[in-house]
């Protein structure tokens, strides 16, 4: 029988570092049905978006020629995936979110990745400067399109340091469980919102709001949270309708282009800082 295909995206430079392991232990938990292959992200170039949206109408493609098409392609031709990433400065390593800034351009290819199983981890030296990675990292993961069914944060400085925790194989048995639905994959987060899985919430009149998909939840006295309420705009019909939106302000530019140039001109100029042979603002 054919294998089946998971794919590990890498965010780390460091051979044999942390986030690697962690990918190719969970592609030891899903089994002999299963290959794996790696994908460094540091080693691809890709550039920022230029937010031209000409990936956004209808036959053609982002103009930038850099790696970006061919790593979609991975990603569409993985039966499924997962996002191994050091923590850098309270956040995951910047490459992560030029990525999903570029991820507009996935939509040509419909909703081939939504239903892509994909497990996220992060790896960090610290609890105590985890900041907003984990959480940001699900986020822009999600934000490629990906269907995100488990996060785990792996803790350890040196390259290979993770590995030797005494929770490791458990997590590696969670995140693989997550992606094979089996029932390894039964862990509760508790803190987490159950949609999106981020753990940062800001005060509302109501309780807590998720600070990613603006979920609802109430906090009960033994500190467990309630969700009561899921926000549409979040739901795959609510997505759909984004994106038609945004087709929709693609379409309206041309009629407010003139009273739009006209508010630029008055803005034109100004005196523009750049290192030698770089362009100008
Ligand atoms: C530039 C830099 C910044 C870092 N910032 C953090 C941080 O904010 N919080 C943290 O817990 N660890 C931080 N670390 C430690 C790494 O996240 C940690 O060593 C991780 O295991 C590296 O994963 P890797 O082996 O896959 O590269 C930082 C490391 C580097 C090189």
């Amino acid at each position: 029988m054919e294998k089946k295909k998971l794919t590990g995206i890498v965010g780390s430079s460091r051979r044999l570092g942390n986030a690697e392991i962690v990918a190719k232990a969970i592609g030891e938990g899903l089994g002999e049905g299963w290959d794996l292959s790696l994908i460094r992200l540091p080693h691809l170039r890709i550039q920022p978006c230029k937010g031209c949206y000409a990936c956004l109408q209808p036959g053609m493609s982002c103009n930038l020629q850099d790696d970006m098409a061919w790593l979609l392609d991975r990603l569409c031709e993985a039966d499924a995936l997962v996002v191994a990433v050091p923590d850098y400065i309270l956040g995951p390593v910047g490459m992560v979110k030029m990525l999903t800034d570029r991820a507009l351009q996935a939509l040509a290819r419909g909703t081939a990745l939504w239903k892509k199983r994909t497990v996220v981890a992060l790896t960090l030296g610290r609890e105590e400067y985890r900041g907003y990675a984990d959480t940001a990292l699900i986020a822009q993961v999600a934000g490629l399109g990906l269907d995100v069914v488990g996060t785990e944060c792996f803790y350890g400085t040196h390259p290979g340091e993770a590995a030797i925790a005494v929770d490791f194989q458990e997590k590696i048995d969670h995140l693989a469980g997550a992606l094979l639905g089996d029932e390894r994959a039964s862990v509760e987060y508790g803190n987490r919102c159950p949609r999106c899985l981020s753990d940062l919430f800001r005060t509302h009149p109501q309780g807590l709001e998720c600070a990613v998909c603006k979920s609802l939840a109430e906090r009960k006295d033994d500190g467990s949270l309630h969700f009561f309420f899921f926000h549409p705009e979040f739901s795959e019909e609510g997505q759909i309708e984004h994106i038609n939106w945004l087709q929709m302000k693609k379409a309206e530019y041309p009629h407010l282009k003139n009273r739009l140039k006209a508010v630029q001109s008055s803005y034109q100029g100004g005196t523009w800082l750049s290192p030698p042979q770089a362009q100008t603002g």
